[in-house]
């Protein structure tokens, strides 16, 4: 007892599974009926869709799958065994039911998405993903595509250096895996893009998965020099307050140190940005600070030369100038 949802057009298998005493010879040649309660003339729309996954009966597994499903395959679905007991003709209907319910129609959002396998990026290195179809036993091989879109540009299929391969693996004699591997050299630019992965069983009928890809870069080609924001002239008494950043993946640790200092300014670790903040500057604040990333074991740096100024230094200037 049951209920399985599939969806039209694709295929769907029942899962069943029975006992008969012992002495119970099951006949072969019944086994590709399929009762439908409200059709008793079922075989014409069934046939050739309808498939024993276990030609064995004698195991008792009377599983079976339904291709090209239709709204009208909706219904219930129940078992009956016919063989001979002792002798004798006999036949057991099985009293459990599988409901089967086949939605209509097909939409991004009714068929399961394709499944992306994404490995870690790194820049300058070949990367191999995978795109795997959902569903195991569509009528016929889907067509899987590839298409990029970078940063502020238009969808367009993969192109350059980059192959993709289909690959079909047998499950089971009637279950087949359809994926297509995606063999391309990652680079900096295909940081933060997105990556389709589409998958069409017809015209009608298709599927898709988007990831944005994130690149391990090397952020010492130029990609992730840190920047600092914030004033570099600063009165007394008033609050240093100076950001750093930098633009990489994975995150840089940011750290802040000061010249002549042999410490770091910041406290806890920061990924990313960093914003140092002093209140109640005085003098001695003035000097040259620091922004270190630590980036995959490598470092870069930038710094900023800070003043503290004399609060009362334009009102000095005032009275200068006189
Ligand atoms: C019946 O056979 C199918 C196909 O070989 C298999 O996938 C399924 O697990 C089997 N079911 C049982 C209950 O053994
Ligand atoms: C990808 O880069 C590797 C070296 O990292 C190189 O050997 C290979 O030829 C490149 N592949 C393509 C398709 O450019
Ligand atoms: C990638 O997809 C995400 C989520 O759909 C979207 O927010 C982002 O703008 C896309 N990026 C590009 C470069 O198209
Ligand atoms: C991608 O390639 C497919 C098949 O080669 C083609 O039908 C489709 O129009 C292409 N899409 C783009 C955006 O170039
Ligand atoms: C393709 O790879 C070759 C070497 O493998 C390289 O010379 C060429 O620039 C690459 N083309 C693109 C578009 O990346
Ligand atoms: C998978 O099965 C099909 C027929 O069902 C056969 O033609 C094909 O060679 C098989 N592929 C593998 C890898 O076994
Ligand atoms: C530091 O400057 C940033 C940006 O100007 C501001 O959002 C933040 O509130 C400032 N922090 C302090 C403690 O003044
Ligand atoms: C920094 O301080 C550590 C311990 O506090 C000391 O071992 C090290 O020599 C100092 N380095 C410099 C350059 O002063
Ligand atoms: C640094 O961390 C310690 C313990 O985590 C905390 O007690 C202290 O207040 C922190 N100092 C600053 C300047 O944030
Ligand atoms: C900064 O100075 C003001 C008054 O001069 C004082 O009220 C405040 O507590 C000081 N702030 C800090 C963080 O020392
Ligand atoms: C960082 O350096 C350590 C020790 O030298 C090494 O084990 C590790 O693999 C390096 N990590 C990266 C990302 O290069
Ligand atoms: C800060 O001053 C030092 C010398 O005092 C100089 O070497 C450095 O380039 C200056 N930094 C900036 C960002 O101007």
């Amino acid at each position: 007892m049951g209920v399985i949802t599939a969806k039209a057009g694709l295929c769907v298998v029942i899962p069943c599974s029975f006992t008969t005493p012992d002495g119970f010879i099951p006949k072969r040649d019944d086994f590709d009926i399929i009762f439908h309660i409200n059709r008793y003339k079922v075989p014409s729309e069934f046939l050739g869709r309808v498939l024993l996954l276990d030609p064995d009966v004698s195991q008792g597994n009377c599983s079976i799958m339904i291709n090209d499903l239709t709204t009208s395959d909706s219904g219930s679905y129940q078992l009956r065994v016919n063989g001979f007991y002792r002798g004798m003709s006999d036949g057991v209907t099985f009293s459990s039911k599988t409901i089967l319910s086949v939605k209509a129609k097909i939409s991004l959002f009714h068929l399961n998405r394709p499944s992306l396998m994404i490995p870690p990026l790194t820049e300058g290195q070949q990367a191999t993903l995978t795109c795997t179809a959902p569903g195991l036993c569509s009528p016929s091989p889907p067509i899987i595509t590839w298409m990029w879109r970078g940063k502020g540009e238009m969808e367009a299929n993969i192109t350059g250096n980059t192959t993709a391969s289909f690959k079909t693996e047998n499950l089971t004699a009637v279950t087949q895996r359809h994926s297509s591997i995606l063999t391309f050299n990652s680079s900096a630019k295909h940081h933060d893009t997105n990556l389709t992965c589409k998958v069409s069983y017809t015209s009608d009928i298709t599927t898709e998965e988007t990831v944005t890809l994130k690149v391990n870069c090397d952020i010492t080609n130029g990609t992730g020099t840190p920047t600092i924001s914030g004033k570099s002239t600063i009165k007394q008494d008033e609050s240093l307050n100076l950001t750093c950043t930098v633009d990489s993946f994975p995150l840089s640790v940011i750290i802040w140190s000061k010249r002549g200092l042999n410490k770091t300014l910041n406290n806890e670790t920061k990924y990313g940005t960093s914003t140092l903040v002093i209140h109640n500057v005085t003098k001695q604040h003035s000097g040259q600070y620091f922004c270190y990333a630590n980036h995959l074991n490598k470092t870069l740096e930038q710094d900023i030369n800070i003043t503290v100024i004399s609060k009362y230094a334009i009102f000095l200037g005032y009275y200068m100038n006189l």
